[in-house]
């Protein structure tokens, strides 16, 4: 992590700023572009050099202490794995010279034990060729995205942004080179590790592990929010919802994307495959690592087939192999949650928050190039107005 990051960081538990004991660092040399973009946001230079790999964030009012590590800050309120790994090369130190800390050990919502087993083969188990994204080519998908985002060429130019469920983090990274932003990418799972060994050089793209439901930020620290294809995979897609649009400034922007059950009824093939799921998915979730791949293997072939019949009429241009299909199945089949919810139930949580000037997706314009998904789902955006 940038040191700078800390700045934006508080404890998920009390919401105080945080002390950074920083062990291991390494500096990253600026060019001029970097250092004259960070002038103009206002930041010191040396915050976007100086990278953390390993040490420790401190909340002193909880005597917590939460771990870098890897380069990430684990803003996890539960002993996860990454805390136990931590732990074992760091626990000594951090007692020795930090008496009185302890790493988080407190208890994990209902589902965040199961994100970071599933979405985390998911994501570290998908060897990204950096083209293909989803089932589209990166540059394809990106300006899907600036579409639904609603995000014309440097609207952003020195705000702050948030990714929440950032996965590969190619998105995030996208919308801060494109945008002039400075963007935090947030994600539960290890996906973590994947956007930061893709993304982490990018001086103005910020990564960390935390849950939606104890989001590391103060409330209202962020202009503009975005949420894709994520809270709508846990328990409680209206709780997430709540936790992280109070992160929204006064006056910012809350997107969120999520499934709508009107997706899964437009087509007769669609309905059918609905229901394959509902009585697949609670046993593949439950299923251990190895077995989970095996119950997914048939669904493989039919995924490429699928994809080369798209290649072949004209509606893809992408290259899509048996790890982009495996990536596709376990999204679809092996998460704990994926609730469907409509847009009208949406825009009533906005209005419940205090967002106005609301922006359904389903009024929007759908252009001939962009796939039907990306707005045949719920996808609203607001301004926060009180
Ligand atoms: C389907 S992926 C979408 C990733 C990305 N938005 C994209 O469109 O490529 C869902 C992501 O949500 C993350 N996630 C699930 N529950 C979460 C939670 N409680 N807090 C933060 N991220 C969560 C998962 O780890 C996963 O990376």
């Amino acid at each position: 992590m940038k040191t700078r990051l800390s700045k934006h960081l508080r404890c998920p538990i009390s919401r105080e700023p945080l002390e950074l004991v920083a062990w291991e660092t390494f500096e990253r040399p600026l060019d001029a572009a970097t250092r004259s973009r960070a002038a103009s946001l206002g930041i010191e230079p040396a915050e976007l050099a100086t990278e953390v790999q390993s040490g420790v964030l401190l909340s002193k009012r909880e005597k917590v202490a939460f771990p870098i590590v890897d380069g990430v800050p684990r803003m996890i309120t539960f002993r996860a794995g990454v805390v136990a790994k931590f732990d074992e090369r760091f626990g000594e130190r951090l007692r020795r010279e930090l008496p009185g800390y302890a790493l988080p050990e407190g208890g994990a919502l209902e589902g965040e034990e199961e994100v970071l087993r599933t979405f985390s083969s998911e994501w570290t188990g998908y060897d990204w060729d950096g083209q293909t994204y989803w089932n589209l080519n990166a540059q394809t998908w990106f300006k899907a995205m600036d579409y639904v985002l609603q995000l014309e060429p440097n609207q952003l130019d020195g705000k702050l942004a948030l990714e929440v469920g950032i996965g590969i983090g190619g998105v995030a990274d996208h919308v801060c080179r494109s945008q002039g932003a400075e963007v935090v990418g947030m994600d539960l799972g290890y996906a973590v590790d994947v956007a930061y060994r893709h993304f982490g050089a990018n001086p103005f793209l910020h990564i960390v592990q935390a849950s939606a439901f104890k989001p590391p930020f103060a409330k209202q620290t962020f202009d503009f929010i975005y949420s894709f294809g994520v809270l709508h995979h846990t328990f409680s897609t209206k709780t997430a919802f709540d936790a992280v649009g109070a992160l929204t400034k006064a006056a910012g922007r809350f997107f969120l994307w999520v499934y709508s059950p009107n997706n899964e009824t437009r087509s007769l093939l669609r309905r059918a495959l609905m229901q394959i799921e509902n009585v697949a998915r609670p046993v593949i979730t439950k299923l251990p690592e190895k077995a989970q791949a095996l119950a997914l293997a048939p669904t493989i072939p039919v995924y490429m087939g699928w994809q080369a019949l798209q290649v072949l009429r004209g509606n893809a241009d992408v290259r899509y192999g048996v790890r982009e299909a495996m990536h596709a199945a376990r999204d679809r089949l092996t998460p704990k949650f994926a609730h469907r919810h409509t847009e009208d139930e949406v825009v009533g949580w906005f209005r419940e928050n205090g967002f106005g000037a609301l922006r359904r997706g389903s009024e929007r314009e759908v252009p001939s190039w962009l796939p039907v998904g990306f707005l045949a789902n719920t996808a609203v955006d607001g301004v926060r107005e009180r």
